[in-house]
């Protein structure tokens, strides 16, 4: 029979994205979602790609009841946990809000799994939690440093709570993944990122430019000391990060882990500039971008980019799409967005 993978926030950008992989390996998903920072665009789009209807729970992590009703209504085999808020900026300003929902429902989760005897979980955390490297590119034993921001604190957080959880031995195993930066769409156009007002992130700001929606790019500081001025990051392709989870999910169902708690970087491990990024945009797709060099933004690290050995050998996971096909599907969904032939 197959393994049942309940994703919270499974509605959302990254979530959408594992929910059509994790259903293409042959998993049965339960989606859990309370569209608090996505609409049904996407849950929309998965069940187009994958030509059929999934259960979809609307609900809230942070209600004990509704997890408990989860828990007793599926035989939940894993749990892929995104159900979180991820603005940085936003952070900074209501830090109570991001502890409140993003440790709340965490603990919700955990509690409530635990109760059920234990449960496969699988948390998503961030490169974040390595603050400023003083050696690149990082492994998962680098030091984790103090968060910039109160976003951050909440992954350092969570991953310690899970990793306490599990040495309880009380039947909860974890994993965290430490994402990159995702970036990218579905080949198929149904799915992508579909943030709310002004994008935060660089894609999704060039995209929107690129449509019209945006008058100009401001890139963020030209004058660090990389290369070209601008910031190195390690970009990953969202449909690649979301196989990740595949692995990491066999893994755990399979009974492979070397340890019942483990973390594994997800990263191509190369360093892509902002400027080599925005370039690589305009050739792929054939345009040219309004864009201007402003001051540096407040907390921006330098240069961060994955060691992904680690999972290359463990999960046998690599990232395997071109920059190239990753800017082109992030453009063909922005299209599709706004109704551009
Ligand atoms: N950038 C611009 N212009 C923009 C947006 C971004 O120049 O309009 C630059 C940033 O300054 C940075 C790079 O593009 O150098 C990437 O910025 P993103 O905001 O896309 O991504 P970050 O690396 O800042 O953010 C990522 C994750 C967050 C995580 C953060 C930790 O998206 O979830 O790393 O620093 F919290």
């Amino acid at each position: 029979m197959a393994k049942t993978v309940l994703v919270s926030g499974g509605a959302g950008f990254i979530g959408s994205h594992v929910a059509v992989e994790l259903v293409q390996a042959g998993y049965e998903v339960v989606v859990a979602d309370n569209f608090s920072n996505c609409d049904r665009t996407c849950f929309e789009g998965v069940q187009q790609i994958l030509g059929r209807k999934l259960p979809l729970v609307e609900m809230d992590f942070c209600d004990a009841a509704a997890v408990e009703r989860l828990f007793s209504d599926y035989r939940i085999d894993a749990v892929i946990h995104f159900a979180a808020y991820k603005a940085v900026g936003e952070s900074v300003d209501e830090p109570l809000t991001y502890y409140r929902n993003n440790l709340g429902s965490f603990l919700t989760l955990l509690e409530t799994a635990t109760r059920h005897g234990g449960c496969n979980v699988l948390f998503s955390s961030s490169a974040t939690v390595y603050g400023t490297p003083d050696k690149l590119p990082v492994t998962e034993d680098s030091p984790r440093q103090e968060a910039t921001s109160p976003y951050g604190n909440t992954k350092r957080i969570c991953e310690d709570i899970l990793r306490d959880c599990v040495r309880t031995g009380k039947g909860i195993k974890g994993i965290a993944l430490r994402y990159f930066n995702p970036i990218g769409a579905h080949p198929s156009a149904l799915i992508g990122e579909l943030p709310r007002g002004v994008p935060n992130n660089l894609v999704p700001f060039i995209t929107q430019t690129a449509a019209g929606r945006r008058e100009v790019l401001n890139i963020f500081g030209n004058d660090y000391p990389t290369p070209d001025g601008t910031c190195l990051r390690d970009f990953i392709d969202i449909v690649d990060l979301a196989k990740a989870h595949v692995c990491a999910v066999a893994r755990m169902l399979d009974g492979k882990m070397a340890d019942p708690y483990e973390v594994f970087n997800i990263g191509t491990g190369r360093p892509l500039s902002v400027m080599e990024l925005v370039t690589a945009f305009e050739k792929v797709n054939h345009l040219k971008l309004n864009y201007r060099f402003v001051p540096r933004r407040p907390g921006d690290v330098v240069a961060i980019w994955a060691d992904p050995s680690k999972a290359n050998r463990e999960l046998g996971w690599r990232a395997e799409r071109d920059i190239e096909d990753t800017l082109k599907a992030a453009w063909a969904w922005e299209k599709r967005l706004n109704g551009i032939g």
